[in-house]
């Protein structure tokens, strides 16, 4: 057993600056559980692996070489929330790499249901794998995991794949790629205009991608949300710190024609105590066909799905409209991000992708 100072309740409450250092272990990304732990050498660096990746999936002896690379490691998918696309995103991405993959997705099929404590269910995946991704409710589980690993002699690492209302670090990845590669030739996402529109006090996608524009210079941030529906005063104190330009408003359409990203969201009703969501007039955060005329030719429109009513669907043959390469663009980064966290990157950049 490593000798680690901090008892959960002392390091929970460690500012992210200090607590940082201590998910250090093969790698500075043994434990992915912030989107803060993402500089933009390290984006830059799985950008381009994602790329070489995706580019070597495409024919038979590329994806061969892939698929031997991690074929020596085992992961859990502990889905204890809903999910469709990051889990199948995160699945297809190990077994890109050659990981061998086990899930459990409905506790009731599980000891928990038999009083074990998720702590527990954690340390058991432990036994048999070498890598957990893991969605649940708890904001805090994903991070506890890491605590409760670190003290391990063997490494498993832990990816954080969406912690309640909290986090979900690897949707911000791919927002921040798909952005990367729709403004390519319009010199990169410096110096564009952001809406990020909807639930932003709950949207975990939402707060994980402020984060990750804080890599990024002279951006402006317009967020749109109902007025009972802000992002968190921590949020908001985090772009002042960060000298992020930001402007939060409810008022969607008069807006449209200043964005390069328009990021819609979808209402977090999962949360509400008291069914409050009820009380929302929603669709004015719903992103009309009527709308297009007003948004710039190119810009983007974003979306980290699922979706109900923010985008109409006959929006989805509109050029603008990016969700859906955005949502394959998440197994090509997941499968980056695995590979980097087992340090396989410059081994794939050095593959052949002509063979
Ligand atoms: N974007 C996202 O997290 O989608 P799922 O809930 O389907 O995984």
């Amino acid at each position: 057993m490593r000798d680690f100072k901090y008892k959960w309740e002392e390091f929970k409450k460690l500012p992210f600056g200090t607590k940082k250092k201590f998910f250090i272990r093969e790698n500075e990304l043994s434990y992915v559980i912030f989107a803060q732990q993402f500089d933009r050498k390290k984006l830059q660096e799985l950008f381009a692996l994602a790329d070489k990746i995706r580019e070597l999936s495409k024919n038979k002896a590329g994806a061969d070489s892939l698929q031997n690379l991690l074929s020596h490691k085992r992961a859990t998918l502990f889905f204890s929330q809903p999910s469709t696309r990051t889990f199948k995103s995160f699945y297809n991405a190990c077994h890109i790499l050659g990981i061998k993959t086990t899930e459990l997705r409905d506790g009731t099929s599980s000891s928990q249901k038999k009083g074990e404590s998720p702590e527990d269910t954690i340390l058991t995946f432990a036994s048999y794998t070498d890598l957990i991704i893991m969605r649940n409710s708890e904001e805090w589980l994903a991070e506890k995991a890491s605590w409760l690993l670190n003290k391990k002699n063997r490494v498993v690492k832990i990816i954080n794949a969406g912690s309640g209302k909290d986090q979900h670090p690897t949707q911000s990845l791919l927002d921040a790629y798909t952005m990367e590669i729709a403004f390519k030739d319009k010199k990169g996402i410096d110096g564009k205009t952001i809406a990020i529109v909807g639930d932003l006090k709950r949207g975990r996608a939402a707060r994980s991608l402020i984060y990750i524009i804080k890599n990024y210079k002279n951006i402006k941030l317009i967020l749109i949300s109902p007025n009972s529906l802000k992002i968190e005063p921590d949020v908001r104190a985090f772009l002042k710190r960060n000298k992020i330009k930001f402007t939060e408003t409810s008022d969607l359409k008069s807006n449209l024609n200043k964005c390069d990203v328009i990021y819609m969201t979808r209402i977090q009703d999962e949360y509400d105590v008291n069914n409050e969501s009820k009380e929302i007039d929603y669709s004015a955060f719903h992103l009309k066909k009527s709308h297009l005329r007003l948004i710039k030719k190119d810009a983007i429109i974003m979306h980290p799905l699922p979706r109900r009513d923010e985008i109409n669907i006959e929006i989805d043959d509109d050029k603008r409209a990016w969700y859906w390469k955005q949502e394959r663009n998440g197994m090509w980064i997941r499968a980056a991000l695995i590979a980097y966290m087992y340090g396989m990157q410059k081994e794939i950049m050095n593959f052949n992708s002509e063979l």
